[in-house]
């Protein structure tokens, strides 16, 4: 089975401008999303969203937005002058803040999906100690988050693609989940824990698959990419 490359989001773990225009330049011709981080925001400023966006690339601005409803409203309402087409808070921000944030892109343009960072993986692997499963006091911290993402009109959550079938079984088939995680077989996991193959994250109904060094650390990252994409 393929991947359709409209699901997969490519992480731009880098810093630099010129590294990651490089990248976008050999992952052109598919029609994948790219993601602009914290680290890549912070090192190249919006030139690298305006690259992408016009070199054809949809874009996911992962700032994990978290602060007083007031300025992350303020906030989205200013970066939403950047042809960004997902961005994403902190669902532990609270309904209010959610709320605002949903409010302040619907003004801009072209309004992008707003995602909600549910539980942070690290965090919850070091408190849980958590390795295949999901423990039950995790399920249901995922699980509130997500409800109040949806009641606070976000367009869907990060999580894991474990998460996926439960996520969607409360919130709906329509509520949207991104999710890293996600490793082609026989590749090194790195520091991600409960992984899987991009083939069992479209199974278990995925909407975006986030893969970042399988592709952006290979020594052919084009090549590395057209395998995942063939479902290898
Ligand atoms: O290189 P790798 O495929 O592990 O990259 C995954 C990307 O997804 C990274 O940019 C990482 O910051 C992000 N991410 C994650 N786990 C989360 C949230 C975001 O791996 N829970």
């Amino acid at each position: 089975m393929k991947i359709p490359p409209e699901k997969v989001i490519v992480a731009l773990d880098t810093p630099s401008l010129q590294s990651a225009t490089d990248l976008l330049d050999e992952l052109k011709d598919h029609r994948v999303w790219v993601k602009v981080g914290m680290e890549l925001f912070y090192g190249a400023g919006p030139e690298i969203i305006l690259n992408a966006h016009n070199k054809g690339f949809k874009v996911f601005l992962d700032l994990k937005l978290h602060d007083i409803p007031n300025t992350v409203g303020q906030s989205l309402k200013t970066l939403s002058k950047l042809p960004f087409d997902m961005v994403n808070i902190h669902a532990a921000g609270g309904k209010e803040m959610m709320k605002r944030a949903a409010e302040a892109i619907k003004s801009s343009y072209h309004p992008p999906l707003l995602i909600a960072v549910t539980q942070l993986t690290s965090t919850s692997t070091e408190q849980m100690n958590l390795e295949q499963k999901i423990p039950g006091d995790l399920a249901l911290s995922v699980l509130n988050y997500a409800k109040l993402a949806k009641e606070s009109g976000c367009d869907g959550v990060v999580s894991s693609p474990l998460e996926v079938k439960i996520i969607k079984s409360i919130c709906g088939d329509d509520f949207l989940t991104v999710t890293p995680g996600i490793r082609p077989k026989d590749a090194n996991h790195q520091d991600q824990k409960r992984v899987t193959t991009p083939l069992e994250a479209l199974e278990l109904g995925t909407d975006f698959m986030v893969i970042g060094r399988p592709i952006t650390g290979a020594k052919d990252p084009k090549k590395a990419l057209e395998e995942i994409l063939r479902g290898q």
